[in-house]
């Protein structure tokens, strides 16, 4: 295929969700939240009320589900579960909590790799995730791993509670990014690792401005 694209990888409150939105925007790419679709078969599964630790049921819910991401027509996504649009259920606690343990299973993986795979196909996109560096697009053209200290993103998260009118405190905050990182990086399939040709990125000291003209700096020397 002649697709193209940048990959952005990196554990959660690094900001990485709003800066590829507006690099993408930026560079004039689609955006691809493959977080979005893994939390969309976490929904699935827990309306199927099955349970987090049954990988063998956990696979079946989501083999039947169907997923999709599409455009929503001002540079962000939307993702749909069975034609309904999930993309405000999927950000509860609820599934935030169990995420780790639904996108863990090997099936639920290989089935999300390849709908990632067949919406890049002759597209220009920017794809944030955890593993699309790695698994996903190992030949992407830019790959950039972003980074931060847990303090950094747990307060970024924080602070977005609040703004969000959630109750939020920063130690749970903190305890629930460490989890998450933890589960995310020693899972067996496919764990949170930079791959080795990406630039990391360290956002705890800079501005989403100076975030975004970093990462179009690199977009625009390599494609
Ligand atoms: O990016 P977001 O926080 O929405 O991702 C939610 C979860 O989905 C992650 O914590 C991770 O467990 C899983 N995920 C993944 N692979 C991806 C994207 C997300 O395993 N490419």
């Amino acid at each position: 295929t002649s697709s193209r694209v940048i990959a952005i990888d990196g554990p959660a409150g690094t900001g990485k969700s709003t800066v590829s939105k507006l690099l993408a925007q930026r560079v004039g790419a689609h955006y691809l939240d493959t977080g979005a679709m893994y939390r969309a078969a976490t929904l699935a599964v827990q309306r199927a009320g099955v349970s987090p630790d049954a990988p063998d049921s956990i696979a079946a819910v989501v083999d039947d589900a169907r997923i999709e991401l599409r455009a929503d027509g001002s540079g962000g996504s939307r993702v749909f579960l069975d034609g309904e649009d999930v993309s405000a259920p999927i950000r509860t606690d609820e599934v935030t909590n169990a995420v780790s343990a639904v996108s863990a299973v090997p099936a639920v993986r290989s089935k999300m790799v390849a709908l990632q795979r067949i919406h890049a196909v002759d597209d220009f996109v920017v794809v944030e995730g955890r593993d699309i560096g790695t698994v996903v697009f190992p030949d992407a053209q830019v790959k950039i791993y972003l980074t931060a200290t847990p303090e950094a993103r747990a307060l970024r998260r924080h602070r977005q509670n609040l703004s969000a009118g959630r109750d939020s405190d920063f130690e749970q905050v903190l305890e629930g990014v460490n989890r998450r990182d933890h589960l995310d990086s020693t899972r067996t399939v496919s764990p949170l690792r930079p791959a080795d040709d990406a630039v990391i990125v360290d956002t705890s000291d800079l501005s989403l401005e100076q975030v975004l003209d970093k990462l179009a700096g690199l977009v625009q020397t390599r494609t």
